[in-house]
């Protein structure tokens, strides 16, 4: 390493403009009668990291079943590599909050597993080697026989997180995915998904409460205001990858993003 490059400062310069894949254009929403979104126009680039945050009911959720085509909204539209999303497809994967409810407990781990490469299509004979490399990239090797009832919560969320990255989504919508783990297995997982999303290319669409998560795995950060949703600001993460749980998060540019949102949150609560 050059002195130049070990003296740079993690914070860079803008990332360079990614292509649009998930284009939001003045997209609202009205369920029910009740407005729950004001038009959102957001664009997400092919490879990017987005974090969303903001208070309970602003739309979080709301947003990422947008993306997933699990709502479709009442005015403006959901564009997806330039056509509008019309229903959920294969590579778009969602990791749920509710591990122990997105498993099928009659089946072991390996079979979890080899349920989306099923739905994919992939033949018989050239599962058990994708499921062990799956298993393998999420710690999970020597659980494979094992029901989800065996396995602890993080595991169990490891697991369902190798289930998604077994449809090889170019997309990965997470909401709140590590909010019912303890620190440290969250901070693990928080390194898996970034090796994955490095190694993958995979967009991502990550739902968080955690405002130092947000930053820490973000490109950019997200803030919604509810009633009815909107987009509040937005902040760029200008810190260098890979990152690291110690240096990233002493980083004064870190600490400075984390001071901005924490005061916009406490506003936008007030
Ligand atoms: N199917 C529905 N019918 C009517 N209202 C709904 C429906 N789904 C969500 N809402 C409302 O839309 C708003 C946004 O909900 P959403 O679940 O997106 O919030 P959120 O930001 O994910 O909240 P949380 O942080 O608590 O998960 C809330 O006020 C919620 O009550
Ligand atoms: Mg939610």
């Amino acid at each position: 390493m050059t002195a130049r490059a070990a003296t740079a400062p993690a914070s860079l310069a803008p990332p360079a403009a990614r292509e649009p894949l998930i284009r939001f254009r003045a997209v609202e929403l009205t369920l029910a009668g009740r407005r729950i979104l004001d038009p959102i126009s957001l664009d997400i680039g092919r490879g990017e990291f987005v974090c969303v945050v903001g208070p309970s009911g602003c739309g979080k959720t709301t947003l990422l079943r947008l993306i997933a085509g699990l709502y479709l909204p009442s005015g403006g539209q959901v564009l997806y590599d330039g056509k509008p999303v019309s229903g959920p497809r294969q590579d778009i994967a969602i990791v749920f909050q509710d591990y122990g409810k997105a498993l099928l407990p009659w089946r072991t781990a390996a079979g979890n597993v080899s349920l989306a490469l099923e739905a994919i299509g992939m033949p018989r004979a050239e599962r058990p080697a994708r499921i062990a490399a799956l298993l393998a990239t999420v710690g999970l090797s020597n659980h494979a026989d094992k029901f989800p009832g065996q396995l602890s919560g993080g595991m169990q969320q490891r697991l369902q997180i190798a289930r998604c990255l077994a449809q090889a989504p170019s997309v990965l919508l997470m909401d709140e995915p590590f909010g019912a783990l303890d620190a440290m297995t969250r901070q693990a997982l928080q390194d898996e998904v970034l090796a994955l999303a490095a190694s993958s290319g995979a967009t991502v669409f990550f739902v968080t409460h955690d405002l130092e998560e947000a930053i820490y795995l973000g490109d950019r950060v997200v803030a919604l205001r509810p009633n009815p949703g909107r987009v509040a600001d937005m902040f760029d993460v200008r810190l260098s990858r890979p990152r690291d749980q110690l240096t990233t998060r002493e980083h004064p540019d870190f600490l400075r993003l984390r001071r901005t949102l924490f005061d916009f949150i406490k506003e936008s609560e007030a």
